[in-house]
């Protein structure tokens, strides 16, 4: 007889947590753990805020839930509106959802009837980008560059035209440092030429790179030069800001760093900060009134449009507002970068430390001149893991990054909350954590 009938996401049995506050979890045995890594880089205004539990007991007395094709409902107007005026889009319309998967399932199909009421029935590809994440549901999968995750279900998949990685680190360009924002603005075109330019339904994108990249800035120019050629297609720009949305990276949205102005913008995590499931699919009001036109999205889950989640993400929005915490996602970050920089700046397994705002990446290697990753074998990233654990310290791993099977990758973001003491454990615990290691 099992332990558990829990279905559980880890192979080895994972602590038993039984509070949080701010960026501490405490669990059953009364040890505390600093989440550097806001559980999935999901949590801007950290755990345990009574204002929030208060928010969705109030709602979930008055009303609980209406289906959403029947009712709207104040808290889901009055969200949409708030979300509508930050993104960089005119006159947005939100479509919530229950996760980042759902959402960017909602924009492909908004992507795909946009065209269709057009009249453009033959745009029906997607182009997306070689490291990268969408999310784990089949057609977000099908998106998501990121093979150890595709592989078993490598026959479900492989409709989606892609691009070379983004990543100054491990750039693509033979030229690197010079034209990279060129080089990947003619990888694209060449893509959409192959594919035929009025097959392209969408290109979708992290405007940073997630954790498949490991928070992976873009070349100066990249986004610039990207639109142009998507605008010469007619190609839909969706910009992926599951994790990059809500002030992560020290803007409110990752588009805001380059004055990107997205067809479609997808959101979770940061909008709800873990206290509800909730995820946004994004139309900028020219999409929304081309789909409208064309007789509406087919297209909806159960649980869309909750009432309980909108007042979560106008509290959390709330919070985010009056603790200024995209402008301290700035200043924390650069931070928690700098002294992450100099502490791991001799350290034989870190090739690189990168990031913007609060999400940051380490990269181990095995040789830092040529770059190459440990074999999988060596299980690095679950050693380096598994130690921090002891010493008390949660970071959010990513493996197989460089090739589909080697690559580490160890991603720090915490919330948004992230006092001077807590930058100094982080740093601590995870030099401790790295010592001895390779
Ligand atoms: C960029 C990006 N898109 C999509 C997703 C999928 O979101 P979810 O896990 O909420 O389904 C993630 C999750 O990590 C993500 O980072």
């Amino acid at each position: 007889m099992s332990e558990t009938s829990v279905f559980t996401r880890s192979r080895t049995p994972p602590p038993l947590a039984v509070k949080a506050a701010g960026a501490w979890i405490t669990d059953a045995e009364g040890k505390q753990y600093l989440d550097a890594a806001g559980g999935a880089i999901a949590s801007p205004i950290g755990h345990g805020d009574p204002a929030i539990a208060a928010a969705m007991a109030a709602q979930a007395e008055t009303l609980e839930w209406v289906h959403a094709s029947a009712f709207t409902t104040g808290p889901v107007e009055e969200y949409a509106a708030a979300v509508a005026g930050l993104v960089p889009m005119d006159d947005a319309r939100v479509y919530p959802v229950s996760g980042g998967s759902e959402a960017i399932e909602t924009a492909l199909k908004m992507a795909r009837a946009y065209h269709l009421a057009r009249g453009e029935a033959d745009r029906s590809i997607v182009i997306a980008r070689g490291s990268s994440y969408h999310g784990n549901t089949r057609g977000a999968l099908d998106v998501s560059g990121r093979d150890p995750l595709r592989r078993p279900y490598e026959p479900w998949l492989g409709q989606t035209m892609r691009v070379p990685t983004v990543s100054e680190y491990r750039c693509p360009n033979p030229d690197h440092p010079n034209g990279c924002a060129i080089f990947h603005a003619e990888r694209l075109e060449e893509a959409i030429a192959q594919a035929g330019p009025d097959r392209i339904a969408a290109f979708v994108a992290e405007p940073i790179g997630g954790a498949t990249s490991g928070a992976a800035v873009p070349p100066a120019g990249y986004w610039e030069e990207v639109v142009r050629v998507c605008r010469r297609h007619g190609v839909l720009i969706v910009a992926d800001e599951v994790m990059t949305g809500f002030g992560r990276t020290g803007e409110w949205f990752g588009s805001d760093h380059f004055g990107l102005r997205p067809d479609l913008l997808v959101s979770a995590k940061g909008a709800s900060s873990g206290y509800w499931p909730l995820g946004l699919a994004i139309a900028d009001g020219s999409v929304h009134s081309a789909i409208e036109e064309g007789g509406g999205l087919i297209h909806g889950f159960t649980w869309s449009h909750h009432p309980v989640g909108a007042v979560v993400g106008l509290a959390v929005l709330q919070r985010i507002i009056e603790m200024r915490l995209v402008d301290r996602a700035r200043t924390q970050g650069d931070k928690l970068l700098g002294c992450l920089q100099m502490a791991l700046s001799g350290n034989a397994l870190v090739g690189d430390v990168r990031g913007l705002g609060l999400l940051i990446c380490v990269e181990l290697v095995r040789d830092r001149d040529t770059k190459q990753p440990y074999p999988r074998s060596a299980r690095i990233t679950e050693q380096v893991l598994e130690r921090a654990l002891e010493l008390g310290l949660l970071l959010y791993p990513s493996t197989g990054t460089v090739d589909g099977t080697d690559g580490d990758l160890l991603l720090i973001g915490p919330p948004l909350t992230l006092v001077d003491d807590e930058i100094d454990l982080i740093v601590d615990r995870l030099v401790a954590a790295l010592s001895g290691m390779g």
